[in-house]
């Protein structure tokens, strides 16, 4: 590990270990918390939606801050939420995530500045490209400016490309053309000077949306523009361990003179419409109880396997201490996961590290185990 880096989590934890000096003692299950144990490697975050921002389911309330140090905004900074109309913007949620954050000293990540996704409905009425680019610079002068100095880090493009790593067909691309991503980068970091600027994607890892992310990457480079960071989201499933191709990602993306992170970390362990050979994917699967084998209780073997894989992917990232920043899960517990009501809505799943009761599971202890 570098010294550099060594210093920025040596002053992060100095600052933990504080706020947790001025409240109660810590308990002796804090001090064996995933933050606590990967302390000197990288930050350990978790994405937080409505409820636990407001603290208003008590379990997750008191795990959140024993066993992270890293949060981002599961939904409530996305366009639709915080900025609904063309001259509305709401913030009350988005103040409410910050503040927590500052409350409990962690590392707070705006998620995100650019997708193509969940935007307000009004974004699809604007029609000349002039007024387009003059939504988006409002947007991010108004929503990265409101919080500089207060968010650590900015998703500022989110999943711009295909899986061929060509650039994704939005509504960005279609009225800016391809340079919108580096405007966005612009844009951002003239709006929050202090705070870090990430690309983020999912299946980046992969070589031909990898080579996309490059590309990408090295135009916002070659115009001058900053950018500290990029997300590798890491919504992965069972049936495959991408180990190689994450290897190689976190060292090309590395070379690039960028922090890496694991962004959106869960591990689907249901099957998926796309793998069963001559399905529709169209088809609804909804109640169709071979597509939910575990409505109640996972059944030993795939929690094994679960935590096998977790082992696994832990492993190499400890083997980048270097590279990597920081690794984020998609949530606190099963219960709470996205993957419950996608692709297929009301199915059970397990992707996490804590079980809808919050209880650590065989892949938590399997993990914490590593150090
Ligand atoms: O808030 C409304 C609620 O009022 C309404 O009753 C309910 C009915 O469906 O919907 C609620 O909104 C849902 C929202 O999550 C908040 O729970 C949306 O339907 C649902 O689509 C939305 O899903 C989010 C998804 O992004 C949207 O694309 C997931 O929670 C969130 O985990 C997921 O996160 C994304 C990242 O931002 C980007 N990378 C992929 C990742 C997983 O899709």
């Amino acid at each position: 590990m570098t010294f550099k880096k060594k210093l920025c989590l040596g002053i992060i934890n100095f600052c933990v270990l504080m706020t947790g000096c001025t409240g109660s003692k810590k308990s002796a299950a804090d001090s064996s918390s995933l933050k606590d144990l990967y302390k000197s490697d990288f930050l350990i975050g978790t994405a937080m939606n409505v409820e636990q921002i407001e603290e208003k389911e008590p379990k997750a309330a008191a795990l959140i801050p024993a066993e992270f140090n890293a949060i981002t905004a599961e939904n409530i900074m996305k366009c639709e939420v915080i900025h609904p109309g063309w001259d509305r913007y709401n913030f009350d949620l988005a103040d409410k995530f910050v503040a927590y954050g500052k409350r409990k000293n962690m590392f707070i990540i705006g998620h995100n500045l650019i997708w193509h996704s969940q935007l307000a409905p009004f974004v699809s009425e604007i029609q000349s490209s002039d007024s387009f680019m003059l939504f988006m610079t409002n947007h991010i002068n108004a929503v990265a400016g409101r919080y500089a100095g207060k968010v650590n880090g900015w998703d500022v493009v989110n999943e711009a490309l295909n899986e061929d790593g060509s650039m994704r067909n939005s509504i960005f691309l279609e009225k800016l053309g391809e340079d919108y991503v580096t405007k966005a980068f612009e844009l951002a970091a003239k709006a929050a000077p202090n705070t870090e600027l990430y690309y983020n994607d999912y299946n980046i890892e992969q070589p031909q949306k990898r080579a996309g992310a490059i590309r990408l990457i090295k135009k916002i480079q070659a115009a001058g523009v900053r950018i500290d960071g990029v997300g590798i989201q890491g919504h992965w499933s069972i049936n495959k361990l991408p180990l190689e191709d994450l290897e190689k990602s976190i060292k090309e993306f590395a070379k690039l003179g960028l922090k890496v992170m694991i962004t959106e970390l869960d591990v689907t362990v249901l099957p998926n419409p796309w793998d069963l050979k001559g399905a529709d994917v169209n088809q609804n699967f909804e109640g169709d109880s071979a597509m939910n084998p575990y409505p109640s209780n996972i059944s030993d073997s795939a929690d094994t396997k679960l935590a096998l894989y977790y082992e696994s992917l832990f492993k190499l990232f400890l083997k980048y201490t270097d590279n990597i920043s920081r690794v984020t899960f998609w949530g606190v517990n099963d219960g709470q996961s996205w993957l419950n009501n996608w692709p297929i809505k009301n199915r059970t799943n397990y992707p996490l590290l804590f079980d809808k009761n919050f209880n650590k599971k065989s892949a938590y202890e399997k993990v914490a185990a590593l150090k």
